[in-house]
């Protein structure tokens, strides 16, 4: 263990033994912390001369085909660097996510992955967390209103809007046609930060077309909160678009577009036009993240496009960046150099506040599929592969 990696511990150290002995300034609210707050202090001891490095990996659900795939390539990538994984799923519970993390912190975490289930809720268990010494990467979602997050690995969530918005703009033809064309919104989980990126890029794609009046929102719903989805939901995403077809699309009245945020949501909406929808025309709907339920859509044509994202390269980037930084490291730029990836990575200083400070961002590109490119994309290059069957599976 190196120096770096020692001296923030001893820190923690002195400030957790102050917090104990009630010399502290920090609050103990209840029982339920104080409980917590010892064993982490009493294994932040053997923290200096273990000879370990333990990462602890916090995932939202397992209910999203593309967390259950994170997990496994972040523990594997962090496994082929000799670390030791604790990975935990918080089944979208704020206080299970907050337990979970607490127990990698007594398991002597040295790092932490976090995928916040609601971005604004950990400010105290990593604050806890930072104070020992203990680096923090949030991963994929943004984690808000901390200094305590070091860096965020994920990828361009206002590009993955754009994509969304322009397929739309392109396969109704806004360009061109004179006839107005209607379309409603989908969007995600209000308390994950990346829902607003997404929207804010598909909406300021789609706003031109929307004041010029060549598109338009029979539901009158289109602003973030009324059209957030809770916990990215297929349920609630489907009941809420039975509601709009029901009352706003009566009796073959035309809806051109479903701009859905995320596949969960795009699932939802399918399901809801396959029951409710009485118009004759193949409705586009969008989706991000390429579960394989939603490949098979694309390829039936009851979904139009997904934007895909490599989790692999996510975690490459993470267990690189993560090593770095529990070596002591400030990394930036020239970890992008140095790693000498094949595949496009771009360091943000300036885009990701989480309103605390602007945290250092690594950045990967998301692409469009459609059923035009799908084999391409996906399948020549191994990503997505059938089996004997049939069966489509997600190989990579
Ligand atoms: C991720 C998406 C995912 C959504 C729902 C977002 O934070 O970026 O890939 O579909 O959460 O879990």
């Amino acid at each position: 263990m190196t120096m770096e990696k020692i001296r923030p511990a001893i820190i923690g150290i002195l400030i957790f033994a102050l917090m104990i002995c009630g010399c502290g300034s920090a609050k103990v609210t209840d029982k339920d912390d104080e409980k917590e707050a010892a064993p982490a202090a009493a294994v932040a001891a053997q923290r200096i001369d273990d000879g370990r490095t333990v990462v602890g990996i916090s995932m939202p659900d397992r209910l999203l085909e593309r967390w259950n795939r994170d997990g496994i390539f972040l523990k594997n990538e962090f496994k082929k660097a000799d670390c030791e994984v604790v990975l935990s799923y918080a089944n979208n519970l704020i206080d299970t996510q907050i337990a979970d993390i607490r127990e990698m912190i007594a398991k002597g975490a040295d790092l932490l992955v976090v995928t916040a289930v609601d971005g604004a809720a950990l400010s105290p268990v990593l604050e806890e967390a930072s104070s020992m010494g203990i680096k923090i990467i949030a991963y994929d979602r943004l984690i808000m209103e901390t200094d305590a997050v070091d860096y965020y690995v994920s990828f361009d969530n206002y590009k993955v809007g754009v994509l969304q918005g322009s397929y739309v703009i392109s396969k109704l033809g806004l360009k061109t046609s004179d006839k107005p064309k209607t379309i409603e919104f989908v969007t995600g989980d209000p308390v994950d930060n990346n829902a607003r990126f997404f929207y804010r890029g598909a909406m300021d794609t789609l706003k031109p077309y929307i004041e010029s009046g060549k598109l338009i929102v029979p539901s009158s719903q289109s602003g973030f909160y009324e059209t957030s989805t809770a916990q990215w939901s297929t349920d609630i995403a489907q009941q809420r678009l039975q509601i709009i077809l029901n009352s706003y699309y009566p009796n073959g009245a035309q809806l051109d577009a479903v701009l859905c945020a995320n596949d969960s949501t795009a699932l939802g909406a399918a399901r809801a036009l396959a029951a409710d929808y009485t118009g004759r025309n193949n409705v586009v709907v969008t989706g991000q993240d390429g579960d394989v339920a939603n490949i098979y859509n694309i390829l039936n044509g009851s979904q139009s496009m997904t934007v895909y994202k490599q989790l692999k390269q996510e975690s490459v980037v993470t267990v690189a960046l993560g090593k770095d930084i529990i070596s002591g490291n400030s990394p930036s730029e020239s970890l992008i150099e140095q790693s000498g990836w094949d595949f496009e990575c771009s360091f943000n200083t300036t885009d990701y506040n989480n309103g605390k400070k602007v945290v250092p961002s690594y950045l990967l590109r998301p692409i469009a599929i459609t059923a035009d490119n799908i084999q391409k994309e996906l399948f020549d290059t191994g990503l997505y592969v059938r089996n004997s069957s049939g069966l489509i599976y997600a190989a990579k």
